[in-house]
């Protein structure tokens, strides 16, 4: 029998653990520290995976689209993530390089959200950090041709079983397509779940110098 999606979708709860509070009033005047903070909290309490993150980003079109990305890192220059400048991201980043990323760490009820324009770094910068990461990350992008229409699995197996053993083989393989991206932000909103729905909502805007902050209704 095949599930009955509605039923399950109202036995689900949400924001029905023990959360963490959070002042607004006492958070770092920049949002850096504060994102760093949470996702210590985050590993610390056991989020699975939370350095996978939703990015958002618009074609020519201006039409949305969106998928989760892994998070390379974040410093003042911005949040870092990579793919193919030939993917359908790659090719929308280029027409309109603006994007928003989500963070969800549900063990916490904590949600943060990124706006901002978007660099691309060097074709040095984007194969160095390629090659710090695992062999199967060099193996995925030595692949290639993401977003791309697949024929059929087997070819996949093929191109897959090669750029494995190119990957195990030759550990500085440049991936010419595969590129480091960063999101400077404008905007961060960190979001707070209460089991009361008294979220905490602390978003900053970038002021250039320094950032202003407001709270927002949830
Ligand atoms: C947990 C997770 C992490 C992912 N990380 C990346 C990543 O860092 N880079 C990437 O290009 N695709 C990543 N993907 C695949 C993307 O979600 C997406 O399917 C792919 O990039 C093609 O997107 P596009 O057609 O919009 O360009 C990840 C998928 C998942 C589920």
């Amino acid at each position: 029998m095949e599930p009955d999606l509605h039923e399950l979708l109202r036995s689900l709860r949400v924001w029905d653990t023990e959360l963490p509070g959070f002042a607004p009033e006492e958070a770092p005047a920049e949002p850096l520290t504060l994102f760093t903070r949470w996702f210590a909290e985050a590993v610390a309490a056991g989020q699975p995976e939370p350095h996978t993150m939703t990015l958002a980003t618009a074609g020519e079109d201006g039409l949305p689209d969106v998928r989760t990305v892994m998070l390379h890192g974040a410093d003042e220059e911005g949040w870092a993530f990579a793919s193919h400048v030939t993917s359908r991201k790659g090719r929308q980043l280029a027409a309109r390089p603006y994007a928003a990323l989500g963070f969800y760490w549900p063990a916490q009820g904590r949600q943060i959200r990124l706006r901002g324009p978007v660099t691309v770094a060097s074709p040095e910068e984007s194969q160095a950090d390629l090659h710090a990461r695992s062999t199967g990350a060099l193996a995925a992008a030595l692949v290639g041709r993401q977003s791309e229409v697949l024929p059929s699995r087997a070819e996949l197996d093929r191109a897959s079983d090669a750029a494995w053993e190119r990957a195990e083989s030759s550990p500085d393989s440049p991936a010419p397509t595969w590129t480091l991206y960063r999101l400077r932000p404008d905007e961060v909103e960190f979001f707070q779940g209460d089991a009361r729905r008294r979220h905490a909502r602390l978003a900053y805007r970038r002021a250039d110098p320094g950032w202003t902050t407001e709270l927002l209704w949830p």
